[in-house]
């Protein structure tokens, strides 16, 4: 199956935007710009949204994850929304008894570390997807001209939340599992492509013109566990979404070494966190795929001038690849100024090159 003919994608209003553009490697009128977690904490109509409002129960209102999705485009002239939601919404959707703790992150009731409880866990079905197809139509009849980016979490960093059954910094377990339990191991990454697949699906089918694959705890591997354990279940999450022909991108943290795997999962743009300049991540991919990134989150509270000329660098180092998003290396920081997102905006904007 192929999008409607309405989609923002088939229908004009999107395919020639600057985001669309850059992710097919194309010259864009102007330089485009988005921030990873510009719908969040930074901004103070976001905190009035969901004043009472649990994470998760603001996920899965389809008219609050479309407001919260608007408030960064509207006050920043982004290039993009990126769809208001959370890697775990699929496990929820699911019946998995999971909450985001605020301060904490997503926990899990009944961590996941047995053959029986992979086998137990419930298959995510096409109409608890609905709400997340709601939210996304009422997203883009207001977006008009900006694209839409929906996402998903790699299975990884899905499952590494799942066998933890909380956030942690070495994710020990996970990495236990796949070797000393590999067939266990296999089932959950399985069964966690399938739910991230089925929910990216449902994200672009209802109106998202690009993807995002979230692996941000992949940089706790090595390159080979990560070709071995990891890559083969997130080219099977992308394989849901393939034949809809939306720009799919593929973002971790800590990747420095793994930037060459996560291209051949196959995806068309990779996201460079802060830790390696844009010029050596272009070169490290043979100098044939676009990148996003990577301005340093740390520099959003620097005085101005040492972040203008950190911006600036990134956008020259990221002229030497095929084509360049400017993002950052990780999520908007909660205490940021939200003038200064504007503020850098403006300034990639006004760069030509
Ligand atoms: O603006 C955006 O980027 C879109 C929304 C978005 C959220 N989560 C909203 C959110 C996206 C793309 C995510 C993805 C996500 N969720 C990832 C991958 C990206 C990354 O940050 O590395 C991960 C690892 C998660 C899991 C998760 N959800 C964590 C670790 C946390 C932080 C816990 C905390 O309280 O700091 C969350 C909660 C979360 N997801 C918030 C938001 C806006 C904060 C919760 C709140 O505002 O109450």
């Amino acid at each position: 199956m192929t999008l409607s003919p309405d989609h923002p994608l088939k229908d004009g209003r999107t395919a020639q935007s600057p985001l669309i553009t850059a992710y097919r490697g194309g010259r864009p009128s102007r330089k485009p710009v988005w921030f990873m977690r510009q719908a969040g904490r930074s901004l103070p109509e976001y905190r009035k949204a969901r004043e009472g409002v649990g994470m998760l129960e603001a996920c899965l209102r389809p008219e609050l994850a479309a407001e919260i999705t608007l408030q960064p485009v509207r006050r920043h002239d982004v290039d993009a929304g990126i769809f208001f939601s959370d890697i775990v919404i699929p496990l929820k959707l699911a019946g998995v008894d999971v909450d985001i703790v605020p301060g904490v992150g997503p926990v899990l009731a009944n961590p996941v570390r047995t053959e029986t409880d992979v086998a137990a866990l419930p298959r995510l079905t096409d109409a608890a997807l609905e709400p997340i197809r709601e939210a996304v139509r009422l997203t883009v009849d207001e977006l008009g001209t900006t694209p839409l980016i929906g996402f998903a979490g790699a299975p990884f960093t899905v499952a590494a939340y799942m066998v933890e059954g909380r956030p942690s910094r070495d994710h020990l377990g996970p990495r236990t599992m796949m070797h000393g339990d590999p067939g266990t191991w296999a089932a959950l990454m399985a069964w966690t492509a399938d739910a991230s697949g089925r929910f990216l699906r449902a994200q672009i089918e209802a109106g998202a013109s690009a993807g995002q694959l979230f692996d941000s705890w992949a940089g706790s591997l090595g390159l080979e566990d990560y070709r071995r354990f990891v890559a083969p279940y997130s080219s099977q999450a992308l394989d849901h979404v393939r034949d809809l022909g939306a720009p799919l991108v593929h973002f971790g943290t800590g990747t420095s070494e793994l930037l060459g795997a996560m291209y051949e999962v196959g995806v068309d743009v990779v996201g460079v966190d802060y830790r390696l300049p844009l010029h050596e991540a272009n070169r490290r991919l043979g100098g044939r795929v676009v990148l996003q990134g990577n301005i340093d989150p740390a520099l959003l509270a620097a005085p101005w001038n040492t972040l203008e000329a950190h911006v600036r660098d990134v956008v020259k180092g990221g002229a030497s690849a095929p084509g360049h998003v400017v993002n950052l290396g990780h999520g908007v920081p909660p205490e940021t100024d939200p003038d200064v997102l504007t503020r850098v905006v403006e300034l990639v904007h006004s760069i030509t090159y």
